[in-house]
């Protein structure tokens, strides 16, 4: 069965499966595949030649289970984005081009993942969170709410390669890891805390802390770091972003006494 809305404008070449459902608004481009058991909800588009759904390894064995996807209202996926089956992504996210998210991830409301960037399975991934280019997040990542992962940050989890065992790195809440970045397996990253651009990060970094290197060693308190155009502190860096931020209207501080 399926429940295709009349207002949903779907281009042509583009394949259906089964059990799918498509809502209001929805605009699916040329050449996408939209598997069995998706859910595509009101206004989100579907760029060029992306797959929603993809298969998960049991079709290969000829045992194919049901594994819903679901993309939530307002979401942008440009072109060649193919995420799998068992995922859930919740309102209004955004992607640059060919990106990939695994079977069993979940996505919080209002996140971005940018060009060629790699979800891996059973991650989570909260509200507001960031992501730009080529980022890869390794199997089970838990990353919190309002993360910034700058471009070509590799957040990793088997600690001996190859091994059948892993142990995933979490990122709390309001933390910045600069571009190029390579986080070790299990490692926590404190809240409010910035890595420098690229660090390798082998050791748990302590809330509010600002970390450089290779080993990543601790460099000063990130709220030391000053902009370098105003000479203001620079972190936390909610007080000076508000673009897209649930904050943009009332300011950081107001914002998170009501929340
Ligand atoms: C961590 C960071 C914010 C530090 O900024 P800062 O405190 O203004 O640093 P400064 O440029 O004044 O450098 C201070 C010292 O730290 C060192 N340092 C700064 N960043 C470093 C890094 N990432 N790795 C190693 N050393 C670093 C500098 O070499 C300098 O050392 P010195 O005193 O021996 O000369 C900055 O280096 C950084 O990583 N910015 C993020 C860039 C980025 O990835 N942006 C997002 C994508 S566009």
């Amino acid at each position: 069965m399926r429940n295709i809305s009349l207002k949903a404008i779907i281009k042509k070449n583009v394949y259906i499966g089964n059990n799918v459902t498509i809502e209001d608004d929805v605009y699916i481009d040329s050449g996408s595949i939209i598997r069995d058991n998706v859910i595509i909800k009101k206004g989100s588009f579907i760029g060029a030649n992306s797959i929603i759904g993809e298969y998960l390894g049991d079709f290969f064995k000829g045992n194919n289970k049901e594994h819903i996807c679901i993309i939530g209202k307002n979401s942008v996926i440009r072109s060649g984005a193919i995420i799998y089956g068992d995922v859930i992504i919740e309102d209004n996210f955004q992607s640059g081009h060919r990106i990939t998210i695994r079977e069993g991830s979940r996505i919080g409301k209002n996140v971005r993942i940018g060009t060629n960037s790699d979800i891996q399975h059973q991650s989570v991934i909260g509200n507001y969170v960031s992501i730009h280019s080529g980022v890869f997040v390794g199997e089970e990542t838990i990353i919190e709410d309002f993360v910034w992962l700058f471009p070509h940050v590799v957040i990793t989890n088997d600690p001996t390669p190859p091994s059948n065992k892993i142990s995933p790195v979490r990122i709390k809440r309001f933390a910045s890891i600069a571009a190029g970045s390579i986080i070790l397996p299990g490692v926590i990253i404190g809240e409010n805390s910035l890595v420098g651009a690229g660090s390798v990060v082998t050791k748990n970094v302590t809330e509010g802390m600002a970390v450089v290197g290779n080993p990543a060693k601790e460099k000063c308190l990130a709220d030391k770091i000053k902009n370098k155009f105003t000479g203001k502190p620079a972190y936390p860096w909610m007080y000076n972003f508000h673009r897209g931020m649930p904050w943009e209207k009332a300011g950081f501080e107001e914002w998170i006494k009501k929340s």
